[in-house]
């Protein structure tokens, strides 16, 4: 008698289990459902819409250059979708045919660098760093060149692959 009240017993035991276990499996696969779809998908830097062509300063033609918010749209993490994302801004122009796209962030510290209209020269407020009008240094603490991004024009539409890199090292180093 004993022994068929302890065997009933387990029985019940393995039959709630069961049944938890059928309860639990589709929570557990639609908590991990995002992580499984972002499995071996690398976000890579994508290239972001800056401005029109036809809207870029030609510096050549003694213009200012143009500085733009860098915004990625619709960007999802493994649960949540955001409409937009500021990644940054940079320094948009043309010179005659050539197309440019300097990151803002100083290489020196990650100040904002500016542009001088009077000295038609890009300067970092924070510590006096000075750069032509390709981005390339003059004078200053910065150890290297503006950052210049990767441009690519499609259909009139000028976008710049934005990335940042390490602070106040001669090379650039993504990071
Ligand atoms: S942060 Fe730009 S010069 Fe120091």
């Amino acid at each position: 008698m004993m022994q068929r009240r302890t065997l009933l017993k387990r029985l019940a035991g393995l039959l709630m289990g069961a049944m938890g276990a059928v309860l639990a499996t589709p929570a557990v696969l639609y908590l991990l459902d995002p992580l499984r779809r972002l499995r071996g998908k690398q976000p890579g830097v994508p290239a972001l819409p800056v401005a029109r062509l036809d809207q870029l300063p030609d510096l050549d033609r003694g213009e200012a250059p143009l500085r733009q918010s860098v915004v990625a749209r619709d960007v999802r993490d493994a649960w949540t979708r955001f409409p937009e994302v500021r990644q940054g801004s940079v320094w948009v122009y043309r010179r005659g045919d050539q197309v440019f796209c300097l990151s803002t962030v100083c290489p020196h510290a990650g100040c904002s660098v500016d542009y001088d209209e009077q000295q038609r020269r890009f300067v970092c407020p924070c510590h006096r760093s000075t750069f032509s009008l390709d981005g390339k240094r003059q004078d200053g603490p910065s150890p290297r060149d503006m950052d210049s991004l990767e441009v690519q024009v499609r259909q009139g539409q000028v976008f710049c692959r934005y990335q940042r890199f390490r602070l106040a090292t001669a090379s650039k180093e993504a990071i």
